[in-house]
C-alpha cells in the first residue's frame, strides 16, 4: 500500500545532503567538527532521515532548538549527540537526562534548580553548554561576571557537566563584516577571561553557515551546519561569493487535478482576480496556503509543467491553485514541479523566497506535516515520512 494518498509530495536529495557535509568537511579545518542543524524538523527536510545522512556523511553531533525535537530524534533510535540550542524549562532537565541530551544555559538560578532536580531524581549527569551573547541580542551572557558567576554555579553542580560554550552571529551573511568582526572579537575576550580565571575551557563554537564559508578558520572545536546542509545559502551575497558549491536537497512537487480549456472569459479562484482568454488552458494543483505554501504566490509565482515555466493565476486557495499550461496539453496525474529543477529550468527556493518577501530559510520550513517527505539516495526512493498519518494519544475521558 502506497504510504499516502495525497499528489503532493517533497522528494528529499540525500546524496545532496551528504554532498553538502563533504563541502563543508573540506572547507573546514581538519580539527573542527560538523554540528548539524536540524531544528524546524530539518528546515523542513524531516529531521531524522537528514540527521541520519549528515552522521553518516561526517558530521560528529546535531542540534535543534528545543527538546521536543531531539526526543524526536532519540525515538528514531539516533545515539549520536544531540544539543538543544534554545531554552529548556528547567522542569524538563529530567527527560534531557533521560534522553542523553545536552542543553544550554546562560542563567545561575536555572543551573542550581536544574542540578537539584536532577539530585532528587537520582539521575545521571547531562551535558550543559554555556550560551554567550556578543551581539545577538537573544540569548546569553553578556558581561564576564555573568559568564564567571554562571561557570563557578556549573563547577558547584555535580549533575551538569560543561561541555561547551558557544555564540551566535547576527551578521555572518553580510559583505559588511564589522559586526560579525565585532562579535568575535567580544567572544575572544569573554574566553580569555575563563582562560585568565584559570577555568580549562570545554567544546568552543561560534561559525553558523555564513562565518563557516567566509571565516573557516573561527571553528574552533566546531560549527553549527544548518542552512548549507540543505544545499541553501545564507544570503544572496553568500551565493555570489562562491566559496563553496552546494546542492540543494529539496524539490516540492504535485500532480495536475484537473484540466479546462476556456471557451469564454473565465474567472479564476477566489476574488476572481484573473481572467482566462478562450483557449487558455487552466490546470488546478492539489496544493495550498493550508500546505505552508504561500497565499502572497497569487498570480505571481511560477510553476514547471514539461520542462517549461507555468504562472499561477487567481489567489492560491486553502488546497488548491491554478496555473496556466503555456506549453502541450495537460492531462490529469501529469507530474508538476513547484519548487526546483523540471529539464533545464528551475524555481529556486531564493527565487521564492524573493517573490513572497523572506529569505529562503522559511521557504521549506513552511512547509508543513500535510506534505510527505520521500527520501531518494541514487535516484532511488528509500524511504517515507508523512507527519500527517502519525498516531495522535487516545483522548482521555474528563468528567464536567
Ligand atoms: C544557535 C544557532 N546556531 C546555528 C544555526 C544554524 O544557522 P544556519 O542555518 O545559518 O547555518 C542556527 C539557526 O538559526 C542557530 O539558531
Amino acid at each position: 500500500m502506497k504510504p499516502f494518498c495525497r499528489d503532493t509530495w517533497v522528494e528529499v536529495n540525500l546524496d545532496a545532503i551528504r554532498a553538502n557535509v563533504e563541502t563543508f568537511r573540506s572547507h573546514i579545518p581538519a580539527s573542527t567538527s560538523i554540528i548539524a542543524v536540524v531544528k524546524a524538523d530539518g528546515y523542513g527536510h524531516g529531521s531524522v532521515r537528514v540527521g541520519e545522512e549528515a552522521l553518516a556523511s561526517g558530521a560528529e553531533s546535531l542540534a535543534v532548538a528545543m527538546l521536543d525535537e531531539a526526543i524526536v530524534l532519540r525515538e528514531a533510535g539516533i545515539e549520536a549527540p544531540i544539543l538543544v540550542l534554545g531554552f529548556t524549562p528547567v522542569e524538563s532537565v529530567e527527560l534531557a537526562s533521560r534522553m542523553n541530551v545536552e542543553l544550554t544555559a546562560y542563567n545561575s538560578d536555572w543551573i542550581i534548580q536544574a542540578n537539584t532536580l536532577l539530585q532528587q531524581a537520582n539521575l545521571k549527569p547531562i551535558g550543559l553548554q554555556i550560551k554567550v551573547d556578543t551581539g545577538m541580542g537573544r540569548l546569553g551572557v553578556r558581561t564576564q561576571e555573568e559568564l564567571l558567576q554562571v561557570v563557578s554555579a556549573l563547577e558547584q553542580s555535580p549533575k551538569l557537566v560543561w561541555s561547551g560554550v558557544f555564540t551566535h552571529f547576527a551578521c555572518a551573511d553580510e559583505k559588511n563584516t564589522t559586526h560579525v568582526r565585532r562579535q568575535h572579537e567580544t567572544f575572544q575576550s569573554l574566553l580569555q577571561s575563563l582562560r585568565d580565571a584559570g577555568k580549562k575551557l570545554p567544546k568552543i563554537h561560534c561559525c553558523n553557515t555564513a562565518a563557516a564559508i567566509a571565516f573557516p578558520e573561527w571553528g574552533y572545536d566546531s560549527i553549527r551546519l544548518g542552512i548549507g546542509l540543505y544545499g541553501l545559502y545564507p544570503s544572496p551575497y553568500m551565493k555570489e561569493r562562491k566559496d563553496v558549491s552546494l546542492v540543494p536537497a529539496l524539490t516540492l512537487k504535485t500532480r495536475i487535478a484537473h484540466v479546462k480549456t476556456a471557451t469564454e472569459p473565465m474567472t479564476i479562484s477566489y476574488g476572481a482576480t484573473y481572467c482566462a482568454q478562450p483557449g487558455e488552458q487552466v490546470a488546478t494543483l492539489p496544493i495550498g496556503y493550508a500546505d505552508g505554501f504561500s497565499r502572497l504566490l497569487s498570480n505571481r509565482g511560477d510553476v514547471l509543467y514539461n520542462g517549461s515555466r507555468a504562472p499561477i493565476i487567481g489567489k492560491v486557495c486553502m488546497d488548491q491553485f491554478m496555473v496556466r499550461l503555456e506549453q502541450g496539453t495537460g492531462q490529469v496525474g501529469d507530474e508538476v514541479v513547484l519548487y526546483g529543477k523540471q529539464g533545464d529550468e528551475e524555481i529556486s527556493l531564493d527565487e521564492v523566497a524573493a517573490q513572497i518577501g523572506t529569505i529562503n530559510y522559511e521557504v521549506p520550513c513552511m512547509l508543513n506535516y500535510r506534505i510527505p517527505r520521500v527520501y531518494f539516495r541514487n535516484q532511488t526512493e528509500v524511504g517515507v515520512f508523512h507527519p500527517l498519518t502519525m498516531k495522535q494519544t487516545p483522548q482521555k475521558t474528563v468528567n464536567n
